[in-house]
């Protein structure tokens, strides 16, 4: 009886929280405070025209929030939340500590983040604050419980976005009581300064620490640090955010329960996963004019951001050209609401374009809204509103489908800062890895998800491992696990070098998984870049693939050799080799995944392991994600290009967008987007 009791209370909450994120929200970043009263009527009314549903705002008005220290002032977004939601717009606050005003770091410079040279950041601009200053948190919670305070009861409140962008322009802190926090936590962790010396190899270079006072920051020094300091430094770096982030977050919980919580975008230092959990929705940031090809590049970061919590939604949506000192190109016609979909396409539960209008002042006055500085409806408004009409039309049908992927690659947020520190050549990039293997994920038409080592790897047939270089023994059990039970692990280069202390053992590499990939890592070269050329891996049935970074030497322990290297002193000698272990596959592959790689591994594997394309015979720039709810399937079909194309999906699709079923041939306009029900 106790045990039902405690697992209703348990549903009921777990239901609670799933609910709070519960519609599909179109709509904008709206800056009411930037712009003269009497403008706000015609922008709401304009707003609800386009099909807007939400706005959000306030996250950098902290000055006009709390004027002087301690009094407040919320009169002006009273207004204008009331002014939007006469015309049925719901909106989304942000907490403003992403800016503090002029008061606050005057009367405490102690609150400014600290450069490694020792210079407090100057404070004519943003995100020039330290998370562990005990002032600046004591502030921060000051405002957030105000501003909660008084807007608790406020209907037309719908969410909160905590600051804005954590880590945006500056990912490290070397302030004072970043210093002393560090020390803490260390202390918390390692409890006895001894283990820490001998966990770190301090005898190295003479760096036994005496007492904790002598640990320090890993300010600028002659020679590179200590790996495992700068891991360490790394791993305080993510917690101190997410600690941050947290006093706001129980600040809304405890008076606003039912309102959804998310913050935007993700940045260096942070680990994502761990940060995410403590949030409703995870929400992206997407500028694809960053990229030359948005359809890759931002696919690939469009698959991790929806992996963080499972939930995902875009609180800031390129409209226009966009620039600060520099300038992004401007979408094509058509473009902009292509990369709304992409988004949607990969999870998002929500679509905030930044913004409603470009600034006339100000840092950002060259960032392009869906209104231009003199207020004139132009293109990119009828595209918004047709945009919004489809949105609305298929939201509350998709919102919480999910994608469903075979294919996943394991994201280590500890490996990645390992090698943002030992970087080895400049053509080491985890992030180029990941969208390799995203794009060829999406060439053959394939979901795939980046997770994190925690993640339930049993949901997946195939799982790639790029650098994988710290191990224990949880992950390496798990990759086990998933190989024994039918799986297929692709595991590259470099992997299973160092333990979770970053430090090299006693073991012969792959750590811990030797016996699983039957395969020691006899030797290797690291070629510099570029390394293409220098070296190609030979595949049993003429396949080539060429080199990227790091050959390795494997002796076979069990393990068939399937590839060979062509050159150098490795000619000859196995690069890649496989192992059939239970019901799966585990697959050495001696080398980094650079593009090739990636879709020669992806080829050789993912049918093999059971992998289905979503569609079949779709060119290339004609990219298609499935999202689910039970048996009901969204297929998201979309022309990344600017010419028309036929695709032929076949029969039984019904076309959301138009409300009637699809015919088998359909044409995509030039960036044109379908949305299929099966
Ligand atoms: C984001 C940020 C916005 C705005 C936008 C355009 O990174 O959250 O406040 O700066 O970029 O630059």
């Amino acid at each position: 009886y106790i045990l039902s009791l405690v697992l209703v209370v348990v549903l009921a909450l777990s239901l609670q929280g799933a609910d709070r994120y519960n519609s599909f929200l179109f709509g904008v970043d709206y800056y009411p405070e930037q712009w003269p009263e009497s403008y706000w009527e015609q922008d709401a009314r304009w707003m609800q025209e386009c099909g807007a549903k939400a706005v959000r705002m306030a996250e950098f008005a902290w000055r006009l929030m709390e004027p002087k220290e301690g009094s407040y002032d919320f009169s002006l977004f009273d207004r204008a939340i009331a002014v939007l939601a006469r015309h049925g717009i719901k909106t989304i606050l942000g907490t403003p500590t992403a800016a503090p005003p002029k008061w606050l770091t005057n009367k405490y410079p102690e609150s400014l983040l600290v450069y490694p040279d020792g210079r407090p950041a100057n404070d004519q601009s943003r995100r020039h604050y330290c998370y562990n200053s005990p002032v600046y948190r004591r502030l921060s919670k000051q405002i957030v419980s105000a501003m909660v305070e008084h807007f608790k009861d406020n209907p037309n409140v719908v969410g909160w976005q905590i600051d804005n962008e954590f880590n945006c322009h500056a990912s490290e802190c070397y302030s004072a009581s970043c210093r002393t926090a560090f020390r803490a936590w260390l202390k918390a962790k390692y409890v006895d300064i001894d283990a820490l010396n001998r966990r770190w190899g301090n005898e190295f270079w003479s760096q036994w620490y005496d007492s904790w006072q002598q640990v320090d920051l890993p300010f600028p020094s002659p020679a590179p640090h200590n790996p495992a300091l700068v891991l360490e430094y790394k791993r305080f770096i993510s917690d101190s955010v997410i600690s941050y982030q947290k006093d706001q977050i129980d600040i809304i919980r405890k008076l606003r329960p039912r309102d959804f919580i998310t913050h935007n975008h993700f940045f260096k230092n942070i680990n994502y996963y761990e940060f995410a959990k403590d949030l409703d929705i995870f929400a992206y940031d997407n500028y694809p004019s960053f990229w030359d090809v948005p359809q890759y590049g931002v696919g690939a970061q469009l698959t991790l951001a929806r992996n963080f919590n499972g939930r995902m939604m875009v609180m800031e949506q390129q409209a226009g050209a966009g620039g600060q000192t520099y300038l992004l190109r401007a979408p094509r016609p058509g473009e902009m609401s292509l990369w709304a979909f992409q988004a949607i396409a990969h999870g998002a539960d929500g679509m905030i374009h930044f913004r409603w209008r470009t600034a006339r002042r100000g840092a950002e006055e060259y960032w392009f809204g869906i209104l231009e500085q003199d207020n004139v409806p132009r293109a990119r408004f009828q595209e918004f509103k047709q945009e919004g009409a489809d949105i609305n039309r298929i939201g509350p049908e998709i919102l919480g489908s999910r994608l469903v992927s075979d294919i996943a690659a394991i994201k280590d947020y500890d490996a990645e800062w390992v090698f943002d520190h030992q970087y080895f050549t400049n053509e080491v990039s985890i992030g180029a890895e990941f969208q390799n293997l995203f794009q060829a994920a999406s060439e053959l038409k394939y979901n795939i998800d980046f997770i994190g080592p925690q993640a339930d790897f049993s949901r997946y047939k195939l799982i790639f491992g790029p650098h994988l270089i710290l191990m224990d023994q949880q992950l390496a059990g798990k990759i086990k696990q998933f190989v024994e039970q039918g799986g297929t692990f692709v595991l590259s280069a470099h992997s299973a070098v160092k333990d979770r202390d970053n430090a090299f053992t006693d073991q012969v590499q792959p750590i811990m998984l030797a016996d699983l990939f039957g395969v020691e890592r006899e030797d290797f070269q690291c070629y510099p870049a570029p390394s293409r050329g220098k070296n190609a891996l030979s595949f049993a049935g003429g396949a080539k693939v060429p080199v990227h970074v790091f050959a390795e030497a494997l002796k076979l322990k069990g393990a068939d050799a399937v590839a060979r290297w062509d050159a150098d002193f490795l000619k000859g000698v196995p690069g890649c080799a496989e192992k059939h272990v239970g019901k799966g596959k585990a697959v050495y592959y001696g080398s980094f995944f650079n593009l090739d790689a990636a879709r020669y591994l992806t080829e050789r594997h993912a049918a093999e392991a059971g992998c289905r394309p979503l569609l079949p015979g779709l060119p290339g720039q004609v990219e298609v994600t499935r999202r689910s709810k039970g048996n009901t399937h969204y297929y998201f079909i979309l022309n990344h290009s600017p010419e028309s194309v036929t695709v032929h999906p076949g029969e039984g699709f019904f076309d959301l967008l138009a409300g009637k079923p699809a015919a088998a041939t359909l044409t995509l306009k030039p960036f044109g987007y379908q949305v299929l029900r099966k």
